[in-house]
């Protein structure tokens, strides 16, 4: 296994290395390269990401990201110019975000709640595509736009990929989209979503407008199983996902081009935390259960199984004493 090792900004670093312990505890074969992408590299070299990094990434099975993000650099500058040009490039289709609440994680819905969905987040479309601009700047008359991009081949291939997930797991796939009001991009979707339904006749189909699954998610999580969404509507839903789920530190994310074709890049869903950085203090969780998903992306279901569980043990273990970053690591270890 060939893997790209991005450990980034803030406390990217700190999470990797326990994740990657994890990795090379059940793969003692695995090749890793560093890249050293983030904000101190662009503060040395004024460089963000370059045709040659990309050509170097594509060299390997599967990349693993701590967190791109600092203070010092103007927001916008490493989110579009480094991950969401990443993700881009490598054509990162589906943004897979699973929510699993663990026994004796603390949550405002624990103990009434059984919580165990995946969001399927399409990746590479939507607002994102940075298809905007803004005239009058600074005048009382100013305009903005942020064009929401969403074509037929986008959301058919995200979509067949969130139907194939829910045939595999309890058959049943939500979209969540805001079609009453984006009536155009939300046809689309709801068309797109019942044609390919009718390659996956066991899965059973459900639609909810975003604003009320917002509501469903806090009252009534056990309804959802597999979720598919838009780009932006996916990273709002996961983040209420991660906190009903026992919180950020525990939320883990993959990046995945489904083809194959370029590596897919696995990644906690927190940012760099620069407030905490270097103290040992982050929860390397989130890191670890996304090398989880990245032996599952390549195959090796019984090693991300066996995470999962050393990770399910350890959370219901550790109650409110969970201990350093590397305490957590070495717990982990252990117990695999
Ligand atoms: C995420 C993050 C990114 C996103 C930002 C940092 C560009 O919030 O991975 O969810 O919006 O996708
Ligand atoms: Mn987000």
């Amino acid at each position: 296994m060939k893997l790209a090792v991005i450990p980034g900004d803030g406390i990217g670093p700190e999470v990797v290395e326990q994740a990657l312990r994890v990795l090379e505890k059940l793969h003692p074969d695995v090749e890793t390269t560093e890249f050293d992408f983030g904000a101190r590299r662009y503060h040395s070299t004024g460089e963000l990401l370059t045709d040659d990094d990309v050509a170097a990434l594509r060299e390997h099975d599967a990349i693993l990201l701590g967190a791109i993000g600092d203070p010092s650099v103007p927001s916008g500058v490493l989110e579009r110019g480094f991950l969401l040009k990443l993700r881009f490039l490598l054509d990162h289709h589906v943004n897979l975000r699973p929510s699993v609440l663990y026994d004796g994680v603390a949550s405002p819905l624990a103990g009434e709640q059984d919580i165990d969905f995946v969001v399927v987040r399409e990746g590479t479309e939507g607002p994102y595509t940075g298809n905007g601009g803004a005239i009058r700047v600074g005048t009382p008359h100013e305009v903005a736009t942020e064009v929401s991009v969403n074509t037929r081949y986008g959301i058919e291939r995200v979509v067949r990929d969130a139907f194939a997930r829910a045939q595999q797991r309890s058959k049943k796939l939500t979209l969540v989209h805001k079609t009453n009001v984006l009536t155009f991009a939300g046809s689309m979707w709801a068309r797109t979503v019942d044609e390919v339904a009718t390659e996956f006749p066991e899965v059973s189909v459900d639609y909810c407008h975003v604003d009320a699954a917002m509501i469903y998610l806090v009252t009534d999580p056990s309804r959802f199983d597999v979720i598919v969404t838009d780009n932006l509507f996916g990273d709002i839903v996961t983040d209420l996902a991660a906190a009903v789920s026992g919180g950020i530190g525990l939320a883990a994310s993959g990046n995945i081009d489904a083809t194959g074709t370029n590596p897919s890049m696995f990644e906690p869903v927190h940012g760099s935390a620069p407030d905490i950085a270097g103290r040992r203090l982050a929860d390397p969780t989130a890191a670890i259960l996304s090398a989880a998903l990245l032996l599952r992306h390549l195959g090796d279901d019984a090693g991300a199984a066996r995470i999962e569980a050393a990770v399910a043990a350890d959370v219901a273990a550790r109650g409110d004493q969970r201990g350093s970053t590397t305490e957590v690591g070495d717990r982990i270890l252990e117990s695999l």
